[in-house]
């Protein structure tokens, strides 16, 4: 389905750790639309190799670097600039997190230092993100930044727990670097707001199975895969979507407006 939609533009990919990441998703279709990318994650995520056989494929550099580090994401930028030859027309933030859901902690019992933490990777990173590139000067004129974040930064879902204001946060951060960044540079940033994915990530919440089973009926189109993720955020890296900017995007095959499916209830037919 290429359509060249990203030819001469160059962007950082974050958070491919395996083929069911959403990121590596991005990765392939951004390349396929010709775009020249550079691939990172976390020294400790590099340690698995996946990414590396996803940079032969996509001819794409790897650079390590830990979210929370300020020292390793302007090392990251820096150096992208100069593999690229120049700033960049696009990011993805595709970094989630939490150490008390890993931890199996109660949302009533939950570890302060553990939310420090999933607060600093899921949300804070993606400031430190911008506030490095903006910085830098590492974003060309129009050029376009996008998280992925989940619906229930808005909606209750019990056990997604403390990554619920981790989203929260994320997504306003989206917001308030959005007014900035729209001032200095045109630039744009946005969320989408996914639709539960089978990923490493995804399928660390309790119950994940059924969660994905009860969502898929709950949406009309049904639940949105990551490679159409991708194909949402390729455009959102194109020139087509240049006048979006701060939004929180639903992309969820209509979950987000549903309030009651007969499917849930078995009364479909
Ligand atoms: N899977 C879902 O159901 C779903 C739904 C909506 C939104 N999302 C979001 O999509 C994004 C990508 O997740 P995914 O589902 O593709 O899972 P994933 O596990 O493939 O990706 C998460 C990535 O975060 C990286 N990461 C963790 N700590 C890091 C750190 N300190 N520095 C740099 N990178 C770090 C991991 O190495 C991994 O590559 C996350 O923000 C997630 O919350 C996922």
């Amino acid at each position: 389905m290429a359509n060249g939609i990203l030819k001469g533009k160059k962007g950082i990919i974050f958070g491919a750790l395996d083929e069911k990441s959403i990121a590596w998703q991005v990765a392939e279709k951004a390349v396929a639309e010709g775009a020249q990318i550079v691939l990172t994650n976390a020294p400790v995520a590099l340690r698995f190799g996946g990414i590396q056989k996803l940079a032969e494929k996509l001819n794409a550099e790897v650079i390590p670097a830990d979210a929370t580090s300020l020292e390793d994401l302007e090392n990251l930028v820096t150096k992208s600039m100069e593999i690229l030859d120049g700033p960049m027309d696009f990011m993805l933030h595709s970094i989630g997190m939490s150490l008390n859901v890993r931890k199996k902690k109660p949302y009533t019992d939950l570890n302060y230092d553990f939310m420090h933490k999933t607060f600093d990777i899921s949300a804070m990173s993606f400031h430190r993100l911008m506030q490095t590139a903006y910085k830098l000067d590492a974003m060309n004129d129009w050029g376009s930044i996008l998280a992925l974040t989940y619906i229930a930064a808005q909606r209750i879902f019990p056990d997604y727990s403390e990554m619920a204001e981790s989203k929260a946060l994320l997504e306003s951060f989206a917001r308030s670097f959005g007014y900035h960044y729209a001032k200095k540079k045109n630039v744009r940033v946005n969320t989408i707001s996914q639709s539960p994915t089978l990923t490493t990530a995804g399928s660390g919440v309790k119950g994940f199975q059924e969660f994905f089973d009860y969502a898929d009926k709950m949406s009309p189109l049904g639940n949105a895969s990551a490679e159409a993720c991708a194909d949402y955020s390729v455009m959102m890296f194109s020139d087509y979507t240049k006048m979006v900017t701060m939004q929180n995007l639903y992309h969820d095959g209509g979950f987000s407006n549903m309030g009651m499916a007969p499917e849930v209830l078995g009364m479909e037919g």
